[in-house]
């Protein structure tokens, strides 16, 4: 696909088929994701990959806090990706100092980076993607025993897209953009 495609095609998908994504694609994926560039190439992101039907729909029951649409969001999907960062790397220095008065941002900066790069990519194979903020981190964390150094970034859904949303508005270049 053509790179300006895939930046701009790319969209939140809610609605998935009944077609199943396997653990060979997920793989094939993330093989081209671990290239997004991280803190001094520390590279923390972490992918646990739910294609079991069973788990995936209890972390829609029991993880997604009081917000329904995540919920269904995740039931509709094909599977569903627990993206984690592992603690107390990405902004530190080895003695575990913090290397900027940004203390633990430049966790979820990683987590951001890799998590675009891993919509994206998929994108590029024909399977669509939705980023979740909103998840109960500790039901999730109790139910899938994720490791004690991994804080989750974001949740991601996965799929065969069963629709076609337009794009969301985005902002003009003259709004964001200011020369100095
Ligand atoms: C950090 C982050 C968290 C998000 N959380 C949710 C969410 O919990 N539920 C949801 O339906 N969409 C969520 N979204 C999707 C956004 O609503 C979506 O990206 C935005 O409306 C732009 O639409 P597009 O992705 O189709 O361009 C999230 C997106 C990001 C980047």
């Amino acid at each position: 696909m053509e790179f300006t495609e895939v930046i701009k095609g790319r969209r939140s998908i809610r609605k998935y088929a009944d077609k199943p994504v396997t653990k060979e694609d997920i793989e094939k994926i993330i093989e081209l994701t671990r290239f997004a560039p991280t803190w001094k190439n520390s590279q923390t992101a972490r992918f646990h990959v739910i294609l079991n039907q069973e788990l995936k729909n209890r972390i829609a029951e029991e993880g997604t806090c009081s917000f329904s649409k995540n919920k269904l969001n995740i039931q509709s999907a094909s599977g569903l990706i627990i993206l984690t960062t592992v603690d107390g790397i990405a902004g530190y220095e080895k003695d575990g100092t913090f290397t900027t008065s940004k203390g633990t941002h430049w966790q979820s900066f990683d987590a951001g980076i890799a998590c675009q790069t891993f919509c994206l990519t998929a994108y590029d194979r024909g399977i669509s993607t939705l980023i979740m903020g909103i998840y109960d981190e500790a039901k999730i964390r109790n139910i899938l025993n994720l490791p004690e150094n991994e804080s989750i970034s974001a949740l991601i859904a996965v799929g065969y897209a069963e629709e076609a949303p337009n794009a969301p508005q985005r902002k003009e270049v003259s709004e964001i953009m200011e020369i100095i």
